[in-house]
């Protein structure tokens, strides 16, 4: 039988929200926990669209935001897969608020999402190949992958910071931090 795939745009998904007062904080900002469950939203829809299975939030890289949204503005959250491994699928995102006003498009941030294709049993199921059809497509991929193999080398040397901590030469290593230390 022949393996499946599915080209970039079967799944490049967009969700539009109107930012409601509901959502500022006390400086009457949008609060960053609503653009974080609407990117969720979107990565689930995306990779899901691409998997064909029901999909997980694994990871989440480069979440930065960069410029404050506005009650009233309109958001829209660009997704397309940029990368798949196995059972796992890279989700590049790109978060732009328009001012309905001015009609001008603030681009806020990029985001990363790594989902994995979950089967009936529950357990990570192998998702379609990725036809890539134009050279921003393959750019996208190769970008994917080579952070992935960056990722996995860091992976190894944070478990071993984590698990090395050097707390008897804490004077040493801690004299120019902003610290006071009062264990002995
Ligand atoms: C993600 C999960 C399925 C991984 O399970 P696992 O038994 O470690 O499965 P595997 O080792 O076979 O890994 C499956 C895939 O996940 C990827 N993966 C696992 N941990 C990862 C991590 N920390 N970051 C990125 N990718 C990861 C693996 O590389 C693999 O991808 P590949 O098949 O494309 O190579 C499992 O940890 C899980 O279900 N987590 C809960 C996810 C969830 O519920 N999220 C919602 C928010 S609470």
């Amino acid at each position: 039988m022949e393996e499946q795939s599915r080209p970039v745009h079967h799944s490049q998904t967009t969700i539009t929200e109107l930012m409601v007062p509901s959502y500022a904080n006390f400086g009457g900002k949008i609060h960053g926990g609503i653009l974080l469950s609407l990117m969720d939203k979107v990565a689930y829809a995306c990779s899901s669209k691409h998997a064909g299975a029901y999909c997980v939030t694994v990871s989440v890289d480069n979440v930065e935001f960069l410029q404050p949204v506005e009650v009233g503005e309109l958001v829209s959250m660009h997704a397309s897969v940029n990368y798949v491994g196995r059972t796992s699928l890279v989700v590049g995102i790109r978060v732009e608020a328009l001012n309905v006003k001015t009609n001008v498009i603030k681009h806020t941030n990029s985001s990363f999402f790594t989902m994995v294709a979950k089967g009936d049993d529950e357990k990570p199921a192998v998702v379609p190949k990725l036809i890539l059809e134009t050279r921003e497509d393959v750019k996208r991929f190769i970008e994917a992958m080579r952070v992935r193999e960056i990722k996995s080398a860091m992976k190894e040397q944070m478990d071993d910071a984590h698990s090395n901590i050097e707390v008897d030469q804490a004077d040493e290593l801690l004299k120019n931090e902003r610290c006071i230390l009062k264990f002995r």
